[in-house]
């Protein structure tokens, strides 16, 4: 039979995958052109709508550059990033949940010891961050390595100020023999996800707010452990109940304490008030991961 009705259209399109040998390829698209064609014909989809669509993802195409990544972007607000995360990071034994890695990731930041301020003349109040990184078990891991980035105390990325001013607010912390870690950076503050691209456009269209709780991001990795992309969100930011990304996690809420002005943790005296956070990290062994899978 060459010519398909619209129940019958979904069989004849899988049954063209007859020939295709790569198995989880295979089984993947089966499922897109069921889930794809369902929806189709559970919202009746009209051809302005269908061309509408079109010219969305044309869009999201054209608004990529090296910079700037609309595609995933879309995946984040669409609630995809955190699914695929959360299904393939799930937090076991007490390991550190994982989240969004976002778009403002930047390979390479200095090592710096450990006490540095990452947010050396960056805007924002002064935050000493400090904790432990540990097995699921409570061990403590040495020379765990902590890739940490964060916005400004307005909400800015460096790579979003219009001057070109290198790398700020971020660095990578080692732990100690005890698996310790303490640096200085900044308390980060909400922010709008990008708006001004296809992306932005969909989210005034469905009446959602861009923004993103305060949070400061990190890679915590270690030679025999899984790595974990994480933040810390700060307790109280506006935003946490309606995350843009949909990446809070209840267990990386971290309490920020303020303090007024007089020493830090690190005996400098500062003439403005300060926070202080405190947060360990748990990391799964690779092996007894690989043990499971
Ligand atoms: C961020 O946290 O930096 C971010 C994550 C996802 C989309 C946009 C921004
Ligand atoms: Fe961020």
């Amino acid at each position: 039979m060459r010519e398909f009705d619209q129940k019958s259209i979904t069989q004849a399109v899988i049954a063209r995958l007859s020939d295709c040998d790569d198995a989880r390829f295979k089984r993947i698209m089966t499922s897109l052109v069921t889930h794809l064609h369902d929806f189709v014909r559970d919202v009746k989809l009209t051809e302005p709508e269908w061309f509408t669509a079109i010219q969305f993802l044309t869009d999201v195409g054209r608004t990529c550059t090296d910079k700037r990544q609309e595609f995933i972007l879309l995946s984040d607000t669409l609630g995809v990033s955190v699914l695929v995360i959360t299904l393939n990071h799930p937090a076991e034994q007490g390991s550190v949940d994982s989240t969004v890695l976002g778009p403002f990731y930047w390979e390479g930041a200095p090592d710096l010891p450990r006490g540095s301020n990452l947010a050396q003349g960056v805007k924002g109040e002064p935050t000493f961050y400090s904790g432990r990184v540990l097995s699921v078990d409570g061990r403590p891991v040495e020379n765990a390595l902590l890739d940490i980035w964060s916005g400004d105390g307005e909400g800015n990325y460096d790579m979003q100020l219009p001057a070109e001013t290198g790398m700020r607010a971020r660095g990578r912390i080692r732990t100690d023999s005890q698996g310790r870690f303490w640096f200085r950076s900044i308390r980060p503050t909400f922010y709008p996800v990008p708006t001004d691209g296809p992306v932005g456009s969909m989210l005034r269209k469905m009446g959602r707010h861009p923004y993103r709780p305060g949070h400061i991001h990190m890679i915590v990795s270690a030679p025999g452990y899984l790595p974990a992309t994480t933040h810390l969100f700060v307790a109280g930011s506006q935003y946490l109940e309606s995350d843009a990304v949909f990446g809070v996690k209840e267990s990386l809420v971290a309490q920020f304490d303020r303090h007024p002005p007089g020493t830090g943790p690190d005996g400098e005296c500062l003439n403005t008030p300060f926070y202080t956070v405190n947060f360990d990290f748990r990391l799964r062994p690779e092996a007894r991961a690989t043990e499971r899978s």
